[in-house]
């Protein structure tokens, strides 16, 4: 039985219909003290259930995803599973500074306290090698490069793919390699939220290529606009932009837009306009794999 995380309406109801599952009815709303009241009205004891909650801004749904998954438990679930397209938080990985937070790893415990297991896309796997080092139930990651593979085959003449930072070299590796095309990784520099510069890449063999820059999460979008900047007149095919992950923090996509890029492409991992990669089947081939194995 599927239930669905306020927010992530569109995602609950894509992976219902390819798992031909039920829809079961849960109802959130906020008290006019802001306290959350949660409701499950669909008969769970015994079942199987599937919260679907993407959790960016997640400040807004921890809460409701926390009290969905406690009150299906208590009507007598049999396990409590959590697909969230989007995963908050991995990019806290570290103590960067003095008296910092590593975050992952508290949301991490909260999340896995929560609910039996998890489903994502491509979380920002990067000084945390995998899931499993911070998650303490069985949390799987699946893969968006085969599909943004396939959409950079369907629609992209030439490509030649640009990862803006060491830590994109993993989606950008797997995606060249399966479109067949060259591909160069930068260094980027981060000096704060919106303060970041690039390294200049070496565009002199591939002029005749079209440039697709590739990362996983475009936030602020400092880090594909500074990438960008980079290319200015030294390509001749105008820039495409793919990430994974739709942030978009403010207005991160008129930035990249206004910057030069000839379009911007993301997965439907957050519901945004730019959604034209469906990770739709990779996610529900998990689901199956964890309430079916
Ligand atoms: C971090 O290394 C990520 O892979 C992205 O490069 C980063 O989150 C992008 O953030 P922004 O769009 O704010 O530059």
């Amino acid at each position: 039985m599927i239930l669905t995380v306020p927010g992530s309406e569109a995602a609950a109801a894509r992976l219902q219909a390819r798992l031909d599952a039920e829809a079961g009815a849960a109802f959130v709303r906020h008290f006019p003290d802001g306290e959350v009241y949660v409701r499950i009205d669909s008969p769970v004891a015994g079942r199987e259930v599937v919260l679907v909650g993407g959790l960016e801004r997640p400040a807004d749904k921890i809460l409701p995803l926390l009290f969905l998954a406690a009150t299906a438990r208590d009507l007598g679930a049999r396990r409590v599973g959590l697909v969230a397209p989007y995963l908050s938080f991995m990019r806290q990985d570290s103590r960067f500074h003095p008296g910092e937070g590593i975050t992952s790893t508290y949301f991490a415990r909260l999340v896995s306290g929560a609910v039996d297991w998890l489903v994502t896309v491509d979380p920002h796997l990067h000084r945390w090698a995998s899931l499993d080092e911070i998650y303490r139930i069985p949390a799987r990651a699946v893969a968006a490069a085969p599909a943004i593979a396939g959409w950079v085959r369907a629609h992209v003449a030439q490509p030649f793919l640009i990862g803006p930072d060491a830590e994109s070299e993993q989606w950008v590796a797997a995606v060249a390699a399966q479109v067949d095309a060259p591909y160069v990784v930068l260094e980027k520099t981060r000096r704060g939220d919106r303060d970041v510069s690039v390294s200049e890449p070496d565009l002199s063999r591939y002029q005749g290529h079209t440039p697709v820059l590739l990362d996983d999460i475009i936030s602020t979008g400092r880090t594909m606009v500074e990438t960008l900047h980079q290319l200015r007149c030294k390509v001749a095919r105008e820039p495409l932009c793919v990430g994974v992950h739709a942030v978009f923090a403010g207005g991160a996509h008129d930035d990249l837009l206004a910057a030069g890029a000839a379009r911007v492409v993301t997965c439907n991992t957050i519901e945004h306009p730019s959604n034209r990669i469906c990770v739709t089947d990779v996610l529900a081939d998990a689901v199956r794999a964890e309430v079916a194995p």
